[in-house]
């Protein structure tokens, strides 16, 4: 059976590099869910809903096409036939997605698709790395592998700063720590699939690891004939 494997854990620890990593190293797909909440918000920014509205977000949502390329060498993310992949990760998306992803009927739709996207891989006999902050409790609870990824708050502030300043260069650590610490507490304390470990995860911390280190560390618990 082909492997899945389910990475979570809180904004900047690594999990994307991480898993895209994993991906590749082990031939499987790989499926950034935050990208997809992250569309979502784009596409209610552009067509001018109130995210601070979650019915007004919840009548909206079944109405954007979002499409996920998912091969871990050159992830994409299109909306409606636009490559939104750069203007996903602005910073008027990233201060309003922890809103948009905490509107049920968002994560119903985008959990249905998720689960649908690792149905059709599994039938095409290959296998996924998914990450996000519910998929090892929610979105994939029988997943063969389950990895909670963290890092401490200073490394997981300094990783998004050098992210973001490739977008904007007056970027600082100080916003990206604040800005990550205001989606920390949403992303934990909202009351649909609030961002936690699985009981059955492996928690990894990644704060003084290399990304290869990390990688051989999640690798590193699947038993060996799968590795
Ligand atoms: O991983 P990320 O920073 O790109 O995620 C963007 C936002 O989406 C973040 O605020 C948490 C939310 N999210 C979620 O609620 N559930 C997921 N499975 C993935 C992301």
């Amino acid at each position: 059976m082909p492997l899945i494997i389910a990475i979570d854990g809180p904004s900047g620890s690594g999990k994307s590099s991480t898993s895209r990593g994993v991906a590749e190293r082990l031939g499987l797909r790989y499926v950034d869910t935050g990208a997809m909440y992250r569309a979502m918000t784009w596409w209610m920014l552009d067509h001018e809903v109130d995210v601070d509205d979650p019915e007004a977000v919840a009548d909206e949502c079944s109405r954007p096409q979002i499409r996920l390329e998912i091969d871990p060498r050159e992830p994409r993310i299109v909306v409606d036939g636009r490559d939104v992949s750069h203007a996903i990760r602005q910073d008027d998306v990233a201060s309003s997605v922890s809103k948009v992803a905490a509107v049920p009927e968002v994560r119903a739709r985008l959990v249905r698709e998720q689960r649908q996207i690792v149905s059709r891989c599994l039938a095409d006999d290959i296998g996924v790395v998914m990450e996000g902050r519910d998929i090892g409790t929610v979105v994939l609870p029988d997943a063969d592998l389950k990895i909670y990824l963290t890092a401490d708050a200073e490394a997981r502030a300094e990783r998004r700063a050098r992210e973001q300043q490739d977008g904007d260069p007056t970027y600082d650590v100080a916003s990206a720590a604040a800005n990550l610490a205001d989606r920390d507490r949403r992303d934990s304390t909202r009351t649909v699939s609030p961002l936690q470990a699985a009981s059955d995860a492996w928690h990894v911390d990644g704060t003084h690891l290399s990304l290869d280190e990390v990688i051989d560390a999640v690798i590193g618990y699947l038993p060996p004939g799968q590795r």
